[in-house]
């Protein structure tokens, strides 16, 4: 049932951020599922509550699982822990906390108080992966960066600096775009926008709650007037970070909706960027490249998720871009290793997903 609260809850992908997944069964005295429930943020309703109004009298005396600890306070909505105390339930099956430092706890503490049975801890990982952008969000007080490439079996991106190459298969592809739909931002380099002429818009065909937000980071300000993003921007916001000062440029991309935030560091200051984004409430960014990009990020640390999709050739040769360029380690106890390595095959392509460790 735990399991199910933690299906429930990846329902509301592209619905609840910067809030955090929530889901929620319940189960008669006997063992039965009455109730369930997916918080989602425009609704204005929480998993528990959802999942107790279905339940009606049958909750009395059950069991709620519930993704996330159900919180305490009076937000938006009255608080969850009031609802399962006061619709009778007698045993309360969570895997996590609240990362939230301002509640965590509290929820448990509240039905522990009133005598409701808690019980913690089980399918604490696939809890905490679930919810792994909201709670970076709250510990590292910065979204959640997630870098991924697509690259040849030698890990080449693309057949050469300038020129744009689709690297993988249609079916890697339709993966690429469910990350999309799973982040609130995404973000590439000058360059990538200046060769590619990407639109960078989440294309899974599934229902988001915010446009995915398309962000460029472009000191020299190579991103043309009449590129996708500076284009489309009613339909998704473009940002570009620069410390560019060609006041012209500058004018002719926010006329055309862009929105340019210029400072003395620029670009370069990954710093500044991500928490110029954690004050639009972007809670996690999808980083596509370019070379140098992704060596930035990997060099800064500001990585919490790789993903490479390796496809099977090899480019060689000397001058293909490498999948991360920047400074590189200078041993291999210095190198970026992963944990929880996942490899999958998706169409030709492999995709392999890991979580750096430090
Ligand atoms: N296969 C894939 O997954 C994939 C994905 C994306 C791109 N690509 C390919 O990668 C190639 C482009 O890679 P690239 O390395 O040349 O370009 P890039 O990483 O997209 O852009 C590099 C440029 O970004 C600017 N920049 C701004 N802030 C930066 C920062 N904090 N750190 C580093 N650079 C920063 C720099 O120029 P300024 O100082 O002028 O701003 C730098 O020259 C193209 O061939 C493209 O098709 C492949």
């Amino acid at each position: 049932m735990t399991r199910r609260s933690l299906d429930r809850a990846a329902e509301g992908i592209g619905h609840v951020s910067p809030n955090p997944l929530v889901g929620c069964v319940i189960t008669s005295r006997n063992g039965e599922i009455v109730g369930e429930g997916t918080y989602i943020y425009d609704n204005l309703i929480h998993a528990e509550a959802i999942a107790l109004e279905k339940a009606g009298e049958k909750a009395r005396g059950g069991t709620a699982f519930v993704s996330l600890e159900p919180h305490d306070h009076h937000g938006k909505t009255p608080p969850c822990t009031e609802a399962l105390i006061n619709a009778g339930i007698a045993r309360v099956v969570c895997p996590i906390e609240d990362p939230n430092p301002l509640v965590s706890g509290r929820g448990f503490e509240t039905l522990r108080k009133a005598g409701v049975d808690v019980v913690t801890g089980l399918l604490a990982d696939e809890a905490a992966r679930l919810n792994e952008q909201f709670i970076c969000w709250h510990q590292k007080k910065r979204p959640f960066v997630h870098l991924k490439l697509a690259m040849s079996l030698d890990g080449r991106i693309s057949l050469g600096k300038s020129v744009s190459t689709a690297i993988s298969s249609e079916a890697a592809g339709v993966r690429v775009q469910d990350l999309r739909h799973s982040h609130d931002a995404i973000l590439v380099g000058g360059n990538t926008a200046a060769v590619d002429n990407p639109s960078l818009t989440d294309r899974s065909g599934k229902k988001r709650r915010r446009p995915l937000v398309r962000v460029i980071l472009d000191n020299r300000l190579r991103t043309s007037v009449d590129s996708i993003v500076a284009s489309t921007t009613a339909a998704a916001p473009t940002i570009i970070f620069t410390n560019s000062e060609d006041g012209r440029k500058i004018d002719e991309l926010t006329e055309k909706g862009v929105s340019v935030i210029v400072s003395e560091t620029g670009a370069r200051d990954l710093k500044f960027v991500l928490e110029s984004l954690r004050q639009m409430d972007i809670q996690s960014v999808l980083v596509e490249g370019g070379t140098e990009i992704a060596g930035a990020f990997v060099d800064a640390r500001l990585i919490d998720k790789v993903t490479l999709i390796a496809a099977p050739f090899i480019v060689g040769g000397h001058t293909a871009p490498v999948a991360i360029g920047g400074n590189g380690a200078r041993s291999l106890e210095t190198a970026l290793h992963l944990n929880d390595l996942f490899v999958e095959n998706v169409g030709r392509d492999v995709v392999l997903t890991g979580y750096p460790s430090f």
